[in-house]
């Protein structure tokens, strides 16, 4: 799936001023891939699912899916275009008064697929996401997780190219979370289904998201594959994906941040050049993760303010990345974009 140079104006109203919410959006995931959108409250994640299935019609640029180019489509047509794409909510809304299988088998009716081939497609569809011994069940006897599951078996009923999810497991817990993502990477692998997650949480892209986009008012902030926005290492993206505590700080005394990747130096060397550092500086938190098969450390030294400046030269002279934390965000995103051309077509 591709977006291109898309963007959504709403228009103002009398006093209200015009909203720009999506302003020039590109965007290209590979078939079979997992992406994921960040991005604040406000920043367009809503408007650009809603301009992807065009429920909303894009100002201007190009939605183009499983090859069709969508935002190009006539109303008349969209309906069926519509079938390729898959869509799953944070609140799957399922008709109580129906089972599991009749819900999964809602689609299949509205796209006229005959009753004989309807019945053995569903069970095929709940075999796949766990749920084949649940069909005569009925939505209230569900947990959150199942209910879920049958909200991505019907919205892989009609096979779906671009499975588009949104806040899938927001409402779910910590295990349950696992499992959903667990599946949703099954289901890609399974059936080389792309994926376009939006999501607020951050372990949904650590734990499956290959490629990443950060929204930012409209825009693309920083975009790329997750193993290089890791290593991005003051980009916004990476400090979100391996953060470290902000710790309150003493007086006359500042945060300053190192991060590495242990295919460059090993961790006992970086230890050895914080060690000499001197008495006055201090660990403050530190983590090591490995994420997209990179191994990503990052290191919170509480510094004197005076010292500051001369720790960064000597963490600097060992090629390690060392920022004041508060700074560490600044200037980086272009650099990580840059590395998104390299995601996908
Ligand atoms: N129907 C609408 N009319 C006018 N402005 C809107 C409409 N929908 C969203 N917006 C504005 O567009 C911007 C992006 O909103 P939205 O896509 O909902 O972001 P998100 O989902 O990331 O929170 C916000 O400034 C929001 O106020
Ligand atoms: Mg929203």
């Amino acid at each position: 799936m591709r977006l291109t140079a898309l963007r959504k104006v709403y228009p103002g109203t009398g006093a209200t001023p015009e909203v720009v919410a999506l302003d020039g959006i590109d965007l290209a995931v590979e078939r079979g891939r997992i992406h994921g959108i960040v991005g604040r409250s406000g920043a367009g994640k809503s408007t650009l699912i809603r301009c992807l299935t065009v429920l909303e019609r894009p100002t201007s640029g190009a939605v183009v899916i499983d090859g069709e180019e969508l935002s190009a489509l006539p109303e008349g047509r969209l309906r069926e275009a519509r079938r390729r794409i898959g869509m799953v909510f944070q609140h799957v809304n399922l008709l109580d008064s129906r089972t599991v299988a009749q819900n999964v088998a809602y689609p299949l009716e509205v796209a006229g697929v005959p009753r004989a081939q309807r019945a053995a497609r569903v069970q095929e569809l709940l075999d796949l996401v766990g749920l084949g011994n649940r069909a005569g069940a009925y939505p209230a006897q569900l947990s959150g997780g199942q209910r879920q599951r049958v909200g991505i078996a019907r919205a892989l009923a009609t096979e779906p190219a671009v499975l588009l999810c949104d806040e899938p497991t927001s409402a779910l817990d910590s295990a349950t979370t696992r499992q959903i993502l667990g599946l949703i990477r099954d289901l890609r692998d399974r059936l080389g289904i792309t994926v376009l997650i939006i999501t607020h949480e951050m372990a949904v892209v650590r734990e499956i998201c290959d490629s990443v986009t950060l929204l930012d008012h409209g825009r693309v902030a920083e975009q790329g594959a997750v193993a290089d926005v890791v290593a991005a290492y003051g980009s916004r993206l990476a400090r979100e994906l391996i953060p470290v505590p902000d710790l309150p700080l003493g007086e006359e005394r500042q945060l300053v941040e190192v991060a590495y990747s242990t295919d460059d130096v090993a961790t006992a060397d970086v230890l050895a050049a914080v060690a000499a550092l001197g008495t006055g500086v201090e660990v403050a938190a530190g983590t090591i993760e490995t994420l997209a098969g990179r191994r990503v450390g990052r290191l919170q030294l509480d510094v004197p303010a005076a010292d500051v400046a001369a720790a960064l030269d000597r963490l600097h002279a060992v090629g390690l990345h060392a920022v004041v934390s508060s700074d560490g965000g600044a200037g980086t995103g272009s650099a990580v974009r840059a590395t998104g051309a390299g995601v996908a077509r």
